[in-house]
């Protein structure tokens, strides 16, 4: 992970710079040193690029200078408009243009310190990258930036905020690193490993095995696993950090399909590889965990993650079985594709019943109907809790991971209706497909005030994007931390 420092000193003697400009705004101190540097330089190029400090522009002005190989200009708009999110763009898209220097420089001009840290994790996350499979790992390690210095005048307050969002920032790269794995190596057993190894951040984490859900009566998620010669596993983590540790937890409940061939209804070919993301939910919900122990928040916290592979072979569940889930509804298995909400319907049941969490949010790269209905920008929220929805929605307009409500009602039930079992796994048509399998988790969840995020549209981008590197998002880590924090976290009483 990309190191960070913040700094009050001025223009560093040359290397690669990146400078935040606002828009409509005198241009700040390091701006005309640096252009002074330069011999005015900077002032050319942002004229002979018409670039104003517009949001969302750039321009990257190479060597200047002898000592300077590269100054990026990241223009952030007007600087009363920078919220916490802009401020993370403008961090990611500055991290992503500041070439292959380990060393490098941001200045951030005027932000105040809780900006600048959030500038910070933009950064960290916009020079994210995956190499463990490209080449010779200790050879491609010498081309990537390793090290930030932030320049900024409010050094004290940033330090001050950086050592929380710096812990958000491990949990985003946990679930980045998690959810790019290709299938082959991340199966439901490895998963599980990589997550014992939290306990170090003093998570708890428990590990059952087939036996032990055969034990709970875990039907239906078994089903999905029985036809892979990967065992399934589910894995509770736990986060005690509240005042009262008797304190009834928040639950979160991830998907943790670690490949989805669709199994006997098997997928079309062009594209199957996406479905080693699969398990985006199981990764957010470590990732978010992981979070929440580093920076030690003040909240009893569980995640639940079901880890299967979803294949196909001779003992691969087939289209008509009729499974018995842990809560004793038979469900009848349609289409074996439909196998996300067969993991989700034991593993929410359970979190249910073993914690009586206040609260439980899953997430799910659930259907691909949703990406129909709201393409890659928002991620469908379906609740059956109007606060719960609200504080969510809210969340992920703060942390730009954007959320849209989705309706539910009973009259979609009449479409799960089985003619041999207490409902069956598809509707079998096309109308909807996101909201039914919504309805279907909804049987699993009792009175519990519960939320269900589709992330299929948003857990992968295929391009890069906000200052983010194409390739896994981490969607869902920043939006359930901010929405801990804002909602559930208490001051403890002196
Ligand atoms: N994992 C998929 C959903 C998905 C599709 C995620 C595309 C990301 C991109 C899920 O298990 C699935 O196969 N859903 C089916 C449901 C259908 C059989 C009712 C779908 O969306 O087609
Ligand atoms: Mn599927
Ligand atoms: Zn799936």
């Amino acid at each position: 992970m990309l190191q960070i420092k913040f700094s009050s000193a001025s223009l560093p003697a040359g290397g690669a710079l990146a400078i935040l400009v606002p828009e409509g705004e005198k241009r700040s101190a390091i701006f005309q040193q640096a252009d002074k540097a330069t011999n005015g330089a900077l002032t050319r190029a942002a004229k002979a690029d018409d670039f104003t400090g517009k949001e969302g522009s750039a321009c990257v002005v190479l060597a200047p200078s002898d000592a300077f190989e590269r100054v990026v200009l990241i223009g952030i708009g007007k600087l009363e408009a920078v919220d916490a999110w802009a401020a993370e763009k403008a961090g990611g898209a500055a991290a992503s243009r500041l070439g292959r220097d380990e060393q490098a420089t941001l200045a951030v001009g005027d932000l105040s310190g809780a900006l600048v840290a959030h500038a910070a994790l933009g950064a960290v996350l916009g020079a994210y990258h995956f190499g463990l499979y490209h080449g010779a790992p200790e050879a491609s390690k010498n081309h990537r930036l390793a090290e930030l210095s932030v320049l900024t005048d409010h050094v004290d307050a940033a330090e001050e905020a950086w050592p929380s969002l710096s812990a958000v920032a491990r949990g985003v790269v946990l679930t980045r690193d998690l959810v790019t794995e290709p299938a082959n190596v991340l199966n439901p057993v490895e998963f599980a490993e990589r997550a014992s190894t939290l306990k170090s951040l003093g998570l708890e984490v428990e590990v059952l095995d087939r036996a032990a859900m055969e034990k709970l009566g875990f039907g239906a998620l078994l089903g999905v696993a029985q036809g892979s010669a990967n065992e399934p596993r589910t894995v509770i983590l736990r986060w005690n950090g509240a005042a009262n540790k008797d304190e009834a937890p928040l639950a979160f409940i991830g998907k943790g399909v670690t490949f989805d061939s669709g199994g006997i209804s098997i997928k079309p070919a062009a594209g199957m590889e996406d479905m080693k993301w699969d398990m985006a939910g199981a990764a957010t919900v470590t990732g978010l965990l992981t979070a929440l122990a580093g920076r030690k928040a003040k909240v009893n916290a569980v995640g639940v993650v079901g880890l299967v592979e979803n294949m196909v072979s001779g003992t691969a569940q087939r289209p008509g079985d009729v499974v018995r889930s842990a809560s004793g509804q038979t469900i009848e298995v349609l289409n074996t594709d439909a196998e996300g909400r067969l993991v989700l319907a034991d593993i929410l049941w359970y979190a249910r019943e073993r914690f009586a969490p206040q609260i439980m949010v899953d997430l799910a790269t659930l259907t691909g109907a949703i990406i129909i209905s709201l393409g890659h920008e928002y991620a469908g929220l379906f609740s059956n809790n109007d606060q719960l929805a609200a504080g969510l929605a809210d969340a992920g307009a703060f942390a730009g991971e954007k959320l849209w409500r989705m309706p539910m009602g009973k009259e979609y039930d009449a479409l799960l209706k089985s003619d041999i079992a207490d409902m069956k796994n598809i509707s079998g048509g096309r109308a909807g497909g996101s909201i039914t399998a919504a309805q279907f988790l909804k049987r699993f969840v009792g009175e519990t005030p519960w939320a269900h995020l589709d992330i299929a549209g948003v857990a992968w981008a295929s391009k890069a994007q906000n200052g983010q590197p194409k390739g896994a998002t981490g969607f869902g880590v920043r939006l359930l931390d901010r929405f801990v924090r804002d909602g559930y976290e208490y001051e403890p009483k002196d």
